[in-house]
């Protein structure tokens, strides 16, 4: 499988800048996995060594770079404000089985988008910009059909990012070993999605 470049991999939108994480991105990590409001429907608080001694693990990437995590920054004022993922959706387990991803095959499991931005950034749209751009990169450089999503049932902001990004609602499933909400899109229903513009994608 083709290798992609650092420059590939980085992902530019309108007002954000997409890059794959690295061990330089703990200052974010801590972040927003010290603030129960953010990790509220997404995990357990975790304490900043336990952090720090996953960062590795996390900074992994599968498919020739396709399959990871990105840091999200401002582009106006060089801030980290979040992160977006395409990852291996755990299904019985409650978190992403990393022995998954590979550097030269796609994971043997459906792909899942997501993101977490700092407080003081929500409602300013940076979700669904970073969620559309994730989607392109996925439909472009990837040979994936198929985006999941999953969310808490009472995460209603995140249901209402997947759903403005193209993703269609499928009801309650069992994912990160719990019932979720669902959503997916195909390639085709990301083909013929209402046209954004190519820069807030
Ligand atoms: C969920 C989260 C990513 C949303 O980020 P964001 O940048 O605020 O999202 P956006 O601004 O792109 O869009 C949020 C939308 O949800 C709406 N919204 C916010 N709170 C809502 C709620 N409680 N119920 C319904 N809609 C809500 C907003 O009005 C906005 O819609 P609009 O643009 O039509 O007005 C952010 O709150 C977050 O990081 N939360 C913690 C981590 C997390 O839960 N990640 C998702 C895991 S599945």
């Amino acid at each position: 499988m083709q290798q992609l470049s650092d420059a590939d991999l980085v992902l530019e939108t309108e007002r954000l800048v997409l890059k794959p994480l690295t061990c330089e991105d703990l200052d974010i990590v801590l972040e927003l996995f010290t603030d129960p409001d953010v990790v509220r429907y997404v995990c357990d608080l975790e304490t900043p060594e336990q952090l720090e001694s996953f960062l590795p693990t996390e900074c992994q990437r599968g498919a020739g770079g396709r399959i990871g995590v990105w840091t999200v920054t401002r582009k106006e004022e060089n801030k980290k404000i979040g992160t977006g993922i395409l990852l291996p959706l755990p299904i019985e387990k409650d978190d992403t089985d990393w022995s998954l991803v590979v550097q030269d095959t796609y994971p043997d499991a459906e792909i899942e988008v997501g993101y977490m931005f700092i407080k003081s950034e929500w409602g300013k749209g940076f979700a669904t910009e970073t969620c559309r751009r994730l989607l392109k990169f996925s439909f472009e450089k990837t040979t994936l059909d198929v985006i999941t999503a999953t969310a808490d049932p009472d995460n209603h902001a995140s249901h209402h990012v997947l759903e403005k990004s193209g993703l269609r609602s499928e009801g309650l499933r069992y994912a990160y070993a719990c019932q979720c909400s669902s959503f997916r899109i195909s390639r085709k229903d990301w083909l013929v999605r209402p046209l954004v513009s190519d820069a807030a994608e």
